[in-house]
């Protein structure tokens, strides 16, 4: 079904000066008014502790799409959106009355685009200025720093609004490959029926960024990889990989689904879990800083830029299926992939031909970048002995779809304003996260260093034993 403009409403984002702002909300609201996505009626107010002017405002809006937006800049696109801008100082910290003479509407939502530190003031500032009433909030990550801080905030929250009114955001949902994971296990007969632990021997996870924490220091430094990817975007690609069939696409059943698979995580044991830290090295040829020359960062940090851990769920489907995580920033590859390695074959026929080793079939789901899917398989090599080579199907969204698909904000903002909760995490979701990851947060092990530019500390190398990581094949050299 076709996308549909969204009810009246207006759309305030507090912190809206902000690198978030500038990076994906400015540019995915554009791209939305490029697809008349956009509320008939409802204005774009951004809001910060800043002496802004509209024109100002829509300055830094015009930089943000020009820069960051996925369809360029249209200049008579962005004339139309920019008249939607307007810009709240907001010059007495929670205090969120400024926002009064700029709202047209009934019905709004807030976006709370601001660090951890600021969301319990920000919340109360809603209630205090008597918008509570026809708000609803979209809350970005990372909910909490731990389980019973994430309590307190639910808690917090729904003094001032009720659970159907808040969006807690975890953009990789919105991505069309993270999506598509529930088409793949249930759509297709094949993989429906071999997705479980009589045929699947063990499942890798992987988010791995070149990028640096790229001038996040000092917000960095108060989170750390775990808290920033594991126990949100990994657990996220984890549910939907193990989820059982939801009964429907409504977002309650969906939700229901993924909170029982982060319930039965078991809680992960430290000793199962190696963090990292990248350290001077080399990435694309070029010489970057360690993670403690960053600026904002202690020189003398123990903050993780990197996670590798294995942990397993306690559930009908899956139990004894071990599942390797790995995340980091400043490695070789911006790459992000789900590896479902199956069982082996009887090797025995194939030994009588002389055939020492089969390589095990596995499919890789590719979410990011080069979106697609490929099943690894063997076949014979032509000739006259019996001879087996590894050969891969592959299916890319770029050569059968032909489109690139919409980022995952504009995906998930709308949703936000048409009330559609599926995409978004589920109070007891967050809670149960932390859960699995909370013996890791009260006995933290050592962090080891590694080389910007590789595949994380060697120490990391034991954590899929006696397995091995798969790490995406180098492109092959271009002929000069
Ligand atoms: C954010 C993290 O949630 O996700 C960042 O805070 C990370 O540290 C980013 O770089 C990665 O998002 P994507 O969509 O590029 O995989």
């Amino acid at each position: 079904m076709p996308l549909k403009p969204p009810p009246d409403q207006d759309i305030v984002v507090v912190g809206a000066t902000g690198d978030l702002a500038h990076r994906k909300l400015l540019p995915a609201l554009y791209n939305l008014g490029v697809r008349d996505l956009l509320p008939a009626q409802g204005k774009i107010i951004g809001a910060a502790p800043f002496g802004w002017s509209d024109d100002k405002f829509r300055d830094f809006a015009r930089d943000a799409v020009t820069k960051f937006s996925r369809t360029g800049i249209d200049n008579a696109r962005f004339g139309q959106f920019a008249q939607r801008l307007r810009f709240a100082p907001l010059m007495q910290g929670d205090d969120l009355s400024p926002l009064q003479p700029h709202l047209t509407q009934h019905n709004r939502i807030v976006y709370l685009a601001v660090p951890p530190s600021a969301f319990e003031p920000l919340i109360t500032g809603i209630g205090a200025a008597g918008l509570a009433d026809t708000t609803r909030i979209i809350i970005e990550k990372p909910f909490g720093h731990d389980l019973a801080s994430a309590r307190d905030l639910n808690a917090l929250l729904h003094r001032v609004v009720p659970e159907d009114r808040i969006y807690r955001i975890d953009h990789y949902m919105g991505k069309e490959t993270v999506q598509n994971l529930i088409v793949l296990r249930f759509g297709n007969a094949v993989f429906a029926r071999l997705w479980n632990r009589d045929a699947i021997e063990r499942v890798e996870i992987t988010v791995a960024e070149e990028l640096s924490v790229d001038g996040r220091g000092p917000l960095y430094e108060q989170i750390g990889a775990l808290r920033d990817i594991v126990q949100n975007h990994m657990f996220q690609l984890l549910a939907l990989t193990t989820m059982e069939p939801p009964n429907s696409f409504d977002a309650e059943a969906l939700r229901n689904e993924k909170v029982k698979v982060l319930n039965s995580i078991i809680p992960i044991d430290p000793r199962h879990v190696v963090r990292g830290q990248y350290a001077t090295g080399e990435v694309n040829g070029e010489r970057v800083d360690g993670y403690r020359e960053e600026p904002g960062v202690s020189p003398g940090s123990n903050t993780e830029t990197f996670v590798a851990l294995r942990l397993e769920l306690e559930s009908w489907r899956f139990s004894g299926v071990p599942f390797f995580l790995r995340t980091g920033k400043r490695l070789p590859d911006r790459d992000t992939r789900i590896v479902i390695v199956f069982r082996d074959v009887a090797l025995h026929l194939f030994r009588h031909a002389g055939v020492r080793h089969l390589d095990s079939n596995r499919l890789v789901v590719r979410i990011q970048p080069d979106e697609g899917i490929t099943l690894r398989f063997v076949a014979k090599r032509p000739g006259p002995d019996i001879d087996v080579e590894p050969v891969d199907m592959d299916f890319s969204y770029d050569t059968s779809f032909r489109v690139s698909p919409p980022e995952a904000y504009e995906r998930l903002l709308h949703d936000a304003m048409v009330g559609d909760h599926t995409l978004f995490i589920r109070e007891d979701e967050v809670e149960a996260g932390w859960a699995a990851v909370a013996p890791v947060l009260a006995a933290p092990p050592p962090v080891h260093l590694y080389a910007a530019g590789t595949w994380g500390p060697s120490e990391a190398d034991a954590i899929p034993r006696p397995w091995h990581w798969h790490n995406p094949e180098p492109e092959p050299e271009q002929p000069s």
